[in-house]
C-alpha cells in the first residue's frame, strides 16, 4: 500500500506520515527533506540559491540514507529549499529516487506536496492535510523552541505565507490536492485527533480493497 500525505508548511503531514508509516510498519520518506539538503549544500559551497545547474547536481548526487533531519530542520533552509524547489531541473533529478522509494515492496509512506499529484499519483490512499497559517505558524515556533531556535512569531508566519504562495504558485508541481485526495483540516485538532481521522482515512481505503 502507498499512502501520500501532502500539505503545507507545517500543517503536521510528517508528523502524521512518520505515525502512520509506524503503525503499518511501512517505510517513510519526507520528500521535503530532498530539497532542503538541495539548499544546504549550495548554501555550504556559497552557491547562488537560483544556480539551476549546481542545484540539479547537488539533487542527483543526494543518497537518502544520508539525510540528517537534524541539521535540515531549521527555520531558514526551509525558505531556501523553496527556492530550489521550483527550479525544474532539480525536481526532475529528484524524481527517480522518490518514485524508486514509492514502489518499495509491500508499500511506502511519502510525505510532501507533490507526493499524490507527480511522484506517486498511483497511491491508494492519498490525504492532503491542511491548517490556518496563523496554527501552522503557532506548531512551527513550538517545533524551532524545542530545537533552541528563537524567532519571531511574525517572522515564522511570514515566512510560511511567503513559502505557501511560491510552493502553490510555481509553474511545476504546484502545492495542491490531488483530486482523489481526501481532505484534513488539522486546525482545530490535536495530534492525537489528526492522527486518528488519518488513519480512518487510510482503513476506509483498506477496507475497500479487502484489506490487503
Ligand atoms: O516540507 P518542508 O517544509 O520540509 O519542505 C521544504 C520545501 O521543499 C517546501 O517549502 C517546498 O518548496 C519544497 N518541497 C517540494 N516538494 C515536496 C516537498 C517539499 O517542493 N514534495
Amino acid at each position: 500500500m502507498i499512502v501520500t500525505i501532502d500539505g503545507p508548511a507545517a500543517s503536521g503531514k510528517g508528523t502524521l506520515a512518520r505515525r502512520i508509516a509506524a503503525h503499518y510498519k511501512l517505510p517513510h520518506l519526507d520528500t521535503g527533506l530532498l530539497y532542503r539538503a538541495v539548499a544546504a549544500h549550495l548554501l555550504e559551497q556559497k552557491r547562488s540559491l537560483d544556480d539551476a545547474a549546481a542545484a540539479a547536481k547537488a539533487a542527483g548526487e543526494l543518497e537518502l540514507d544520508r539525510l540528517d533531519r537534524g541539521r535540515l530542520s531549521g527555520a531558514a533552509l526551509g525558505e531556501a529549499a523553496s527556492r530550489v524547489a521550483a527550479i525544474p531541473e532539480v525536481r526532475a533529478a529528484l524524481l527517480k529516487l522518490q518514485q524508486d522509494f514509492s514502489r518499495r515492496p509491500g508499500g511506502a509512506v511519502l510525505d510532501g506536496r507533490d507526493t499524490g499529484t507527480v511522484i506517486a499519483p498511483q497511491a491508494e490512499a492519498k490525504i492532503f492535510v491542511t491548517a490556518s497559517p496563523e496554527v501552522r505558524a503557532r506548531r512551527r515556533l513550538q517545533d524551532f523552541a524545542e530545537r533552541g531556535e528563537r524567532v519571531p512569531y511574525e517572522a515564522v508566519l511570514a515566512d510560511i505565507k511567503k513559502r505557501d504562495a511560491r510552493d502553490a504558485g510555481r509553474s511545476i508541481a504546484p502545492l495542491q490536492a490531488a483530486p482523489d485526495a481526501v481532505l484534513l483540516d488539522t486546525t482545530e485538532l490535536d495530534i492525537e485527533a489528526a492522527f486518528r481521522a488519518a488513519l480512518s482515512i487510510v482503513e476506509a481505503v483498506r477496507a475497500g480493497r479487502g484489506r490487503s
